[in-house]
């Protein structure tokens, strides 16, 4: 069913790695340059990650890149025009996406949900980045309409949404129709067989996990996707990947409230959040879990600020509606110097991208909340913008986190909180209708890590 045979009916083109035939542009010129281009990025690339800190402090301010022409740091990439039932029809049920909330009001404004009075800030819903990405590439400057031209092929399936709309689908075979039936398309096109597929990705607002539905392990409602043999070839991004499993998925951020349409916008917030007063030493936002394995951190995090002058705590128990208004829950976050992340129902949360959007130094107490998951995105030293509390010994000793943040230097502080406002625009998500963003945002890096870390480059 998924090897179905397809002959290519056109010339197909190479990626850049591979020199015999000819490259993604026309002239012999072009194509030099082009090399050139990416070989200079690459090469800055390389630099950022492995002195994250030079790029990081000095993007914040100089970061010069326009995207208004497709330049070469970015890849050309290709959408396919799937059938509507893999994306937009699957919006006209939006009642029903979701067996918990009524998705409609979400999924407006191309995802980006209801604005909020302030422009480019919306209600953002935290699962939608699969929708965000798509609009985003649609009005992209390296979109390419001709997949001769292309080094990337986008799949533009909203995977998330209708995993959650199928959770309680008890028939597995109905539940994962939808996934093999677009692998089924996807193969039958001819530029599957470029490359294998291995320059081709999709992009999943919902944590790997909701894809992996193994035959050991409990149903908690996934469906199969992610172990179609055919997405192994093919690159994915997901706000969480799946730790050990997951070689070919890419952490993509968590979509937070800002969507600037231009870098004045963005550099603005920037300096605000270097000039805000933090009388918190730290702060935490979240409510208490009922005892479950990886959830329990949180009663002591909760425990520990409570118990603290410096901690400014945030009980979501009880359905407290301030920890659903964007604007609540980041001005704690904007008066804090750092913000505990604790795991949730899964290791990572939205919470992190909030966090690092208000300034606010991020305190991780496992290594899955972030170090495994968002490699393209955060500097690969993480002294350098987070703090790292072992999980064992939060609790060991009373008031542990205040003693840890307490020991921390104010120089250091003030370093650190650099380096997070530095990373605030490539984990945004830029406005999709932003003709002129002027910055990259969380979906130029996605594109640039793809070309240069993602499976494309293993093709090489
Ligand atoms: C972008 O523009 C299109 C066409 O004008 C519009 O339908 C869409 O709602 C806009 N998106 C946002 C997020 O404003
Ligand atoms: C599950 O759904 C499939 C496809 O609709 C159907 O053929 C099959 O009989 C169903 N299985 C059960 C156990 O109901
Ligand atoms: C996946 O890639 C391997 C080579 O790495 C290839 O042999 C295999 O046929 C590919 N699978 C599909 C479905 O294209
Ligand atoms: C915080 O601690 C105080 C004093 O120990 C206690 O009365 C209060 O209920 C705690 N607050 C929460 C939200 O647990």
């Amino acid at each position: 069913m998924f090897f179905r045979k397809s002959s290519p009916t056109q010339p197909l083109n190479s990626l850049p790695c591979t020199t015999k035939s000819q490259s993604f542009s026309k002239t012999k010129e072009t194509h030099q340059w082009v090399k050139f281009t990416l070989f200079i990025t690459l090469c800055l690339f390389l630099l950022y990650f492995m002195y994250p800190t030079t790029i990081t402090t000095t993007t914040t301010t100089t970061d010069t890149t326009t995207t208004t022409t497709c330049d070469g740091s970015t890849p050309s990439f290709y959408i396919y025009n799937l059938p509507p039932r893999f994306n937009l029809d699957l919006l006209k049920n939006c009642e029903n996406l979701n067996i918990y909330t009524n998705m409609c009001p979400h999924v407006k404004n191309n995802g980006l949900g209801q604005p909020l009075s302030k422009t480019s800030w919306y209600t953002t819903h935290q699962l939608l980045a699969e929708m965000i990405f798509h609009a985003r590439l649609e009005n992209h400057v390296c979109r390419t309409w001709d997949p001769n031209q292309a080094i990337l092929f986008y799949i533009p399936f909203y995977g998330g949404l209708h995993a959650s709309s199928m959770f309680r689908e008890a028939n597995h075979t109905l539940r994962d129709s939808l996934a093999v039936d677009l692998i089924d398309h996807v193969l039958s096109l001819p530029w599957w067989n470029r490359h294998n597929g291995k320059d081709h990705f999709i992009s999943l607002g919902r944590t790997a996990w909701d894809f992996m539905r193994s035959s050991s392990g409990s149903d908690f409602g996934a469906n199969i996707l992610l172990n179609l043999p055919p997405v192994k070839n093919m690159s994915v991004l997901t706000i969480e990947r799946q730790p050990w499993e997951g070689e070919n998925q890419n952490g993509i951020p968590y979509p937070s409230y800002f969507h600037p349409k231009t870098k004045e916008e963005m550099l603005t917030w920037q300096n605000k959040m270097r000039q805000n007063d933090r009388p918190f030493l730290f702060s935490f936002i979240g409510g208490k879990r009922k005892g479950l394995g990886k959830a329990k951190i949180r009663d002591e995090l909760f425990k520990q600020c409570n118990e603290s002058s410096l901690c400014k705590l945030v009980d979501c128990g009880g359905g407290n509606s301030k920890c659903h208004q964007p604007m609540e829950v980041l001005s704690v976050m904007m008066e804090s110097r750092f913000c505990l992340q604790a795991p949730g129902d899964s290791f990572t949360r939205r919470s992190t991208f909030d966090s690092i959007l208000a300034g606010c130094i991020p305190v991780f107490f496992s290594p899955h909340t972030a170090y495994s998951q968002y490699h393209w995105y955060l500097p690969k030293y993480k002294n350098m913008y987070s703090v790292y509390i072992e999980e064992g010994g939060v609790g060991e000793k009373s008031n542990m986190i205040e003693e840890v943040l307490m020991g921390i230097k104010g120089v250091e502080v003030e370093k650190m909180r650099e380096v997070v406002i530095g990373l605030i625009p490539r984990v945004s998500y830029a406005h999709p209708n932003g003709s002129d963003v002027g910055f990259n945002d969380a979906v130029d890096v996605a594109l640039q890590g793809l070309f240069f870390f993602g499976y494309t480059s293993r093709t090489c």
